[in-house]
């Protein structure tokens, strides 16, 4: 275990010959955009190009930070530019599916942050964009690209878990200096989409389709000072196709976690094993055959790739880890996930879980995937 997990850190380090192509990168949407802009240094087969905001003074500041970018207020400016090969989105939810239209129809491949969209309109007229276009896209779901959910996908790969027989998933973030930053998080998309969106795609990343959910919402004091549409804590139960359960939890009105929490945990329990992957701390753990528990633990080794050396929890080396793998697909053809199909079946299940937190009663995911046309 400790070689192999040797060679992911020099992966992630990038002790490798040069890139043989590389695709150029239009960025829209500076805050967590410039998170990617500054992860690009840790990628060979992409290269930032344009950077697009409608915020002068951002959009100024990143001028000063990257002085070789082309950078503008219009976002059909940085589509007409032909060394775009592919745009990513980190723009606030609700402006995600008129914006991956607009990339498609100009014939840019995309990578979308999540959530791909917020609205089944929107759902319906990415997914039938992409099929016209036939460009491709990938959801930036930050989560899957941390190196404890690689590793734990990895084992789950190589059948250490046995079957799979439950899965149970978390994020849960104080976020009143959220809505100080970004007014829009309150009442311009639902925490289901914002937040929910990690541990629902990593449910669907082990369960494939979802059949049915359950959920429950609650508003909590915070959100309730901010204003917040809908909820801001959820409890879901989901069923999969196959008749294996999962379960969801998100508090985005929390105060303070015990540091035995982490803000993300997905943890999967198989017929052979179970284990545990953590974010915003860099741990996997499980038990090994002879029954000691193993914790990989890499935080102090690759803390500098993930979080650029500032703090727990910026997402620079997901960034990477995803933008780098999206270029290699595209560059060779080769399959990648999640897909734009796959997002919008994970959209689906989140609107079910909306809707089911709003009746009470359980919602069927089929029928909302039908109405989009999947
Ligand atoms: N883990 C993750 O992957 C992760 C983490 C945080 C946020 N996000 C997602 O990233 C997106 C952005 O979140 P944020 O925290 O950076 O929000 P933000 O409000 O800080 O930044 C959004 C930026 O988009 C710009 N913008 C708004 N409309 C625009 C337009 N029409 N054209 C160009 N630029 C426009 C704004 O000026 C602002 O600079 C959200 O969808 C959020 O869900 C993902």
């Amino acid at each position: 275990m400790r070689e192999h997990l040797d060679s992911k850190i020099k992966e992630r380090l990038g002790e490798h010959g040069p890139a043989i192509r590389t695709l150029g990168l239009g960025v829209v949407g500076l805050h967590e955009g410039r998170t990617l802009l500054a992860a690009l240094n840790r990628t060979r087969h992409i290269r930032a190009v344009a950077a697009c905001d409608i915020d002068k003074e951002k959009l100024a500041a990143i001028q000063r930070e990257f002085p070789s970018l082309n950078c503008t207020l219009h976002f059909q400016d940085l589509l007409a530019r032909p060394d775009v090969d592919l745009v990513a989105i980190y723009t606030p939810d609700a402006l995600h599916g008129t914006l991956t239209v607009q990339a498609f129809e100009a014939g840019k491949d995309v990578i979308c942050t999540k959530p791909l969209v917020n609205s089944m309109v929107d759902a319906e007229k990415v997914l039938q964009a992409g099929r016209k276009s036939g460009r491709k896209l990938l959801v930036g779901q930050s989560t899957r690209f941390f190196e404890p959910f690689q590793r734990q996908r990895e084992a789950f790969e190589c059948g250490d878990l046995g079957g799979l027989e439950l899965v149970d998933a978390h994020y849960t973030h104080r976020m009143d200096w959220y809505y100080e930053k970004s007014p829009w998080v309150a009442t311009g998309t639902d925490w289901v989409f914002l937040g929910l969106s990690h541990p629902v795609d990593l449910v669907r990343w082990y369960l494939g389709s979802i059949d049915e959910v359950q959920a429950y919402g609650y508003t909590s004091e915070m959100g309730k000072r901010y204003g917040v549409r809908g909820f801001d804590v959820y409890v879901v139960n989901l069923r999969g196709m196959d008749g294996k359960i999962a379960r969801v939890m998100g508090h985005y009105g929390l105060r303070e976690l015990p540091s035995a929490r982490n803000s993300i945990e997905l943890m999967l329990y198989g017929s052979k094993n179970s284990n545990l992957a953590q974010y915003h701390d860099m741990r996997f753990k499980y038990t090994s055959d002879d029954g000691t528990e193993v914790c990989e633990d890499p935080l102090y080794q690759l803390r500098h790739y993930y979080f650029n050396s500032e703090t727990h929890g910026m997402h620079y080396g997901e960034f990477a880890n995803y933008s780098e793998y999206f270029a290699r697909a595209l560059i060779n053809g080769s399959p990648y996930s999640p897909t734009l199909e796959e997002g919008i079946e994970t959209f689906c299940v989140m609107e079910a879980v909306r809707r089911a937190a709003q009746s009470g009663k359980p919602v069927a995911v089929k029928p909302l995937m039908d109405e989009v046309g999947l």
